[in-house]
């Protein structure tokens, strides 16, 4: 079998064995999303002169796998390492926690927060950044997690990232009391293929023992389990949970990103929630960098893009920009800058939908200053026009 690169560049090798002592194709995609994730973010937080900065690896996994993939704790150390020499050997304070509650599945003698420990030994850390190793179940620890970041100072910051193997451990109103404090950030994995077969059924089938876990989560995230939607396809629950997150937390930024599974139709999706337009952007961009066809989805080992127009399909994007424009007479362009972050696009893609709209609507742009305006200034800061939809 030919050796496969997929499109960060990893090798993908042979189908792997085993997901718990093997680093998936999946995963791989995972820890390297969340790389790109942690490292932006510590470029963001360093310019912003951050005091401190904790991030939490709730459920860190072995460190390293049998086949030699890195987890997310060895993944977190080394960004924080390129981050200190990319940066003229300096690094914000950051105070790291690596938490696993079981034992080690490759060394069967340690537990897997002393397994991390010892790999970590081997990575060079900065004098400014602090490990800590726990073995505490999740549910315990993020209590302790939620009222820590609750006393945080105006200076400082917390990521968290949580990667369960299922659901069944995390309640929805952890999260939304961790990001209450508008300075944390939460970076979570979902099995989506495993939850999105069975919500019909565990709605229809109350008795179905197999359904308490996703009842549970989705009830709580819905308001009631007769408010869950039927699942049409993993992509539309992938985006309807990403809009119930946004609408149950109260969060203004909530993105995500789809993984495909062995390109078999088994999705996963990793959620990036927070409240920092600028922390957002800046992800976005990336993201779509990392990925110019897709921007939002990986497909292991396959070349199928996923466009940017599928993304606008279906987030029914181009129809909530003509609905803004239409119904309010003074929208302008940072208005739409920060509507279109708001629902996962950069200024370039609601230009694109600004572009088509035109073709069947007559789009008007009027500048506040009174100087001629020739375009929609949505990634300028500097000058104000109003865009409004006249039929
Ligand atoms: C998907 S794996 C994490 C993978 C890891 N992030 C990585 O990149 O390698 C989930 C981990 O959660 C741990 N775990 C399972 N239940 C837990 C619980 N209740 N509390 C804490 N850790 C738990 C398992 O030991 C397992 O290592």
């Amino acid at each position: 079998m030919a050796t496969r690169l997929n499109d960060y560049g990893l090798n993908l090798g042979m189908p792997k064995p085993n997901s718990q002592t093997n680093l998936y194709d999946h995963s791989e995609a995972k820890v390297t999303l969340y790389s790109n994730y942690l490292s932006i973010y510590l470029n963001v937080l360093h310019r912003a002169n951050m005091k401190r900065i904790y991030l939490y690896d709730l459920f860190c996994g072995e460190g390293v796998y049998d086949d030699g993939g890195k987890g997310s704790p060895i993944i977190a150390l080394e960004c924080i390492k390129n981050h200190f020499y990319a940066n003229g050997q300096s690094c914000p304070n950051v105070c790291v926690t690596f938490n696993d509650a079981e034992k080690s599945q490759i060394e069967p003698e340690k537990w897997k927060a002393e397994r991390v420990k010892e790999l970590a030994q081997n990575i060079f850390v900065p004098d400014t950044v602090q490990v800590g190793n726990t073995k505490i179940e999740y549910q315990t620890l993020i209590k302790k997690v939620i009222e820590r970041s609750n006393q945080m100072g105006e200076k400082e910051r917390a990521l968290v990232f949580i990667d369960p193997w299922g659901y069944k451990e995390i309640d929805p109103e952890d999260i939304k009391h961790l990001l209450s404090n508008s300075k944390t950030e939460v970076i979570l994995f979902l099995p989506i293929y495993f939850m999105s077969r069975f919500v019909n059924k565990s709605k229809k089938d109350l008795d179905y023992k197999g359904g308490e876990a996703l009842r549970r989560f989705l009830g709580k995230l819905y308001g009631g389990l007769d408010r869950v939607p039927h699942v049409e396809s993993q992509k539309k629950f992938i985006y309807q949970t990403q809009e119930q997150f946004k609408n149950y937390l109260g969060v203004r930024y909530v993105d995500s990103f789809k993984i495909e599974r062995d390109n078999d139709n088994n999705w996963f999706a990793i959620y990036f929630f927070t409240n920092s337009e600028r922390g957002f952007e800046k992800m976005l961009e990336a993201k779509w960098r990392v990925d110019k066809k897709r921007g939002s989805e990986f497909k292991a080992g396959d070349s199928v893009a996923l466009p940017i127009f599928e993304e606008r399909e279906v987030a029914a994007y181009d129809q909530k920009v003509l609905k803004l424009i239409q119904e309010n007479a003074g929208v302008t362009n940072r208005d739409l800058k920060r509507f279109g972050l708001e629902n996962n696009f950069l200024p370039k893609h609601t230009k694109a939908v600004l572009d088509d709209l035109r073709k069947y609507h007559s789009i008007e742009i009027t500048a506040l200053d009174g100087k001629p305006a020739t375009s929609y200034y949505l990634g300028d800061d500097e000058r104000l026009v109003n865009i409004k939809c006249k039929s």
